[in-house]
């Protein structure tokens, strides 16, 4: 595994000048925020040897390289998720990447349906802490010692210092910041309302499909990681509506121009 890493490494090195040092994970309809970076190299994922492939047609995701509000970045735009049926090892290569080619901190961002009846749709929440009920951990299987630790800590899995920078970011911009504790499932349904009112009773303040597995894997390898979920939803149940992949996208280009400058100033001051 780690060769494959390497390889894709090596790849994306010899088509760039320098390394990166902020890697951006952007999330569904977030992904317009790669289109502001400078002098950008983009290498779409299928070009990168060892990279996983998109099954799915039109989908196809790529690396934008480049500078954003002067630092070095490499920005994912478009994820790998689990419930595409990538392996967890698929799913979370490219944080390992990003890793190899100098990254040592990473904001991870994603659409996600809020748990917490106080917050609203098109509210941006930093991510405190998660709860894994995906059924599996990328971890599993022989350690990868080149990385990190078999049994890694998670008790700052979202560090504490960047989240204390993004908050005063927040209220510089004049942003009514929330904050809360992700719970990642695999999907691809929605949840029902019952699962829900589970996660409310274990602590979630939003619920979605993603993140998980890289931050998992990010901070294995020792990265800082700062986690945004742009509430695009009520989770299922909270209204008497049924949920909609629409109403997610329509949520996110609502909000797309508040959370590019929001990242930008984290990406600037950090
Ligand atoms: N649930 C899970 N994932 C999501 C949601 C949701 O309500 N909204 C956006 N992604």
């Amino acid at each position: 595994m780690f060769n494959k890493i390497e390889t894709a490494a090596s790849f994306i090195k010899s088509k760039i000048e320098g390394s990166p040092e902020i890697g951006l994970i952007l999330g569904s309809g977030l992904g317009v925020l790669a289109d502001e970076i400078e002098n950008p190299i983009t290498i779409p994922y299928h070009e990168i040897p060892e990279f996983p492939v998109s099954t799915v047609e039109g989908h196809a995701g790529q690396l934008v390289i480049g500078q954003l509000s002067g630092k070095k970045v490499v920005a994912m735009q478009g994820r790998f998720h689990f419930y595409e049926g990538y392996s967890m090892e698929k799913v979370t290569f490219p944080v390992r990447v990003m890793k190899l080619l100098g990254v040592e901190q990473l904001i991870v961002t994603n659409a996600a349906g809020s748990v917490n009846e106080s917050y609203q749709p098109g509210d941006l929440m930093l991510i405190t802490d998660h709860i894994n009920l995906m059924g599996a951990n990328p971890l599993i299987g022989p350690n990868e010692e080149r990385f990190g630790p078999r049994f890694p800590d998670m008790s700052e899995a979202y560090n504490k210092d960047l989240r204390t920078q993004a908050k005063k970011i927040a209220a510089s911009l004049g942003l009514d910041i929330k904050e809360g504790v992700y719970i990642g499932n695999t999907g691809p349904t929605y949840e029902t309302p019952a699962e829900v009112k589970m996660a409310r009773i274990l602590g979630g303040d939003a619920v979605g499909m993603s993140t998980v597995p890289e931050v998992i894997v990010a901070r294995h390898s020792g990265m800082k990681v700062l986690g945004i979920s742009c509430l695009t939803n009520m989770a299922a149940g909270i209204l008497d509506q049924p949920l909609s992949h629409e109403e997610v996208i329509e949520t996110t280009e609502k909000v797309k121009s508040s959370f590019l400058e929001f990242v930008k100033q984290i990406v600037k001051d950090i």
